[in-house]
C-alpha cells in the first residue's frame, strides 16, 4: 500500500482526525499540554509503558511515553488488539460509565472493555494484549504528516 499524505494544519489541539491506511483507520490527535500530563499519570496503570511488546512492533522513534515523534500529535491504529474492534474517544477526564474514577482520558473499546490512555498504551488486565498500533510516520513539513 502507498503512503498517506496528510495536512494537519487545520487539527485544534484536542482533536483527532482520521485517514485511512492499508484500508485501517488511523487517528491523528492533536494533544493538549494537559493530555500530555495524563500519560505520566496513568504509567503504573499500564501492561506496556515502554511499548516493548511484539504483536504491532511500535517503531523505534515512537518508543517513548508519548509513542509519536512529535509528542504533540498521537498517530495510531484505531483498532482494537484484542479482535479488532474501534475504540471510541474518551477524551474527558473523570468517571464515566465503564471508566475508572481516576480517568485521565483515553480510548474505551465498546466490544470487550479494554481501556487505553492517550498514547493508545493499553491498561493491565484488560482483553487487548497489546497497545494499538503506531504505523511508520515521519514529518515533510510541520503541517504534512506522511503515513506507511
Ligand atoms: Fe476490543 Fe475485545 S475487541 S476489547
Amino acid at each position: 500500500g502507498a503512503a498517506v499524505e496528510v495536512d494537519i494544519s487545520k487539527l485544534q489541539p484536542g482533536e483527532k482526525m482520521v485517514v485511512e491506511w492499508r484500508g485501517k483507520p488511523v487517528w491523528i490527535m492533536r494533544r493538549t499540554p494537559e493530555m500530555l500530563a495524563s500519560l505520566e499519570k496513568v504509567e503504573d496503570q499500564l501492561a506496556d509503558p515502554n511499548s516493548d511488546r511484539k504483536a504491532y512492533p511500535t517503531p523505534p522513534y515512537a518508543k517513548n511515553r508519548h509513542r509519536s515523534v512529535k509528542p504533540e500529535y498521537l498517530v495510531a491504529v484505531g483498532i482494537c488488539s484484542h479482535l479488532g474492534c474501534s475504540p471510541v474517544d474518551k477524551l474527558q477526564p473523570g468517571p464515566q460509565p465503564s471508566l475508572p474514577d481516576d480517568w485521565q482520558g483515553g480510548f474505551l473499546c465498546p466490544c470487550h472493555g479494554s481501556t487505553f490512555d492517550l498514547a493508545g498504551r493499553v491498561f493491565k488486565n484488560k482483553p487487548a494484549p497489546d497497545n494499538l498500533e503506531i504505523p511508520p510516520h515521519y514529518y515533510v513539513s510541520d503541517t504534512v504528516l506522511l503515513i506507511g
